[in-house]
């Protein structure tokens, strides 16, 4: 860890799980850079509650899956952190993410290739773009999902991506050691955020449904996944890498 006080970068910071990570890293004294891909007045309000928190934050606009922009993104990463005086960040947070559900036979290849940019190539090429920005010492998050180890049949090709997310974490975690980077996968359950179209959050009988099928009686809300993603960055934490740690609440155990 350098010896600036600790950056995070948190892609799609602006809504759910990003926003409550973005959060709960504030209220430990982080400061974050997070990206948003639309909602500007969304990262707006993202800064005002991390600063009333008494952290700093910053918002950039990113879109994950435009691996084109990524050295651009890059240099004016390291131009934002220089607003603070840094020249690194210590923990990367790989979250942004959009929804796909179809069965096999409906699975289009435009759609498979959408969350392939997305989920998977996207995450593997900004993490290799920003590795000279990650402090040595660092730690890297990447957001899976509990449906790598849950069959959800229509979540095939978006647990897919995941899949490949969580070996990747492994084969990273063993690459960076030799700057001690740790690099870990957090798996959520079913959240009540946006994704989906907010179905876990708005549809009551969705959200009974995953309530009785998950062992702690409830659905996910974004705070337990903020707080889960903030806890494995802590220094009581350091000793964890190559792991992935599913915060579900013991869905479909
Ligand atoms: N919610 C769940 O049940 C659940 C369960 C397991 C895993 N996850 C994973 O958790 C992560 C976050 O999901 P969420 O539930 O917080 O979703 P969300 O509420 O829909 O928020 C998505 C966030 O990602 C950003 N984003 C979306 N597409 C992007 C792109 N192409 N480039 C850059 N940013 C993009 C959005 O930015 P804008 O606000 O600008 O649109 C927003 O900040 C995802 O990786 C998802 O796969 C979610």
């Amino acid at each position: 860890m350098s010896a600036q006080s600790a950056i995070a970068l948190v892609t799609g910071g602006s809504r759910g799980i990003g926003r409550a990570t973005v959060e709960a890293l504030a209220q430990r004294g982080i400061d974050t850079i997070f990206t948003y891909k639309n909602n500007r007045d969304a990262a707006d309000q993202v800064i005002a509650v991390a600063e009333q928190a008494g952290a700093r934050a910053l918002a950039l606009q990113l879109d994950t899956s435009d691996t084109p922009g990524f050295t651009a993104f890059a240099d004016l990463l390291r131009h934002t952190l220089g607003q603070w005086e840094a020249d690194r960040i210590d923990f990367l947070v790989n979250n942004a993410g959009t929804s796909y559900s179809a069965l096999f036979p409906e699975v289009t290849e435009e759609e498979f290739d959408k969350l392939y940019r997305v989920h998977f190539k996207g995450v593997f090429f900004l993490t290799q773009t920003l590795l000279p920005l990650i402090a040595d010492g660092g730690r890297i998050v990447n957001v899976t999902s509990s449906v790598t180890r849950i069959i959800s049949p229509d979540s095939m090709s978006y647990a897919l991506m995941k899949s490949a997310v969580e070996m990747w974490t492994v084969y990273l975690a063993k690459e960076l050691s030799a700057r001690r980077i740790a690099v870990n996968a957090v798996a959520p359950g079913s959240t009540m955020t946006d994704f989906s179209g907010g179905v876990v959050r708005d549809d009551p009988e969705v959200n009974r449904q995953m309530a009785e099928a998950t062992a702690l009686g409830r659905a996910g809300r974004p705070e337990d996944i903020g707080q889960t993603i903030a806890s494995l960055l802590s220094p009581e934490n350091a000793w964890i890498t190559a792991q992935r740690i599913e915060a579900s609440g013991g869905l479909m155990l």
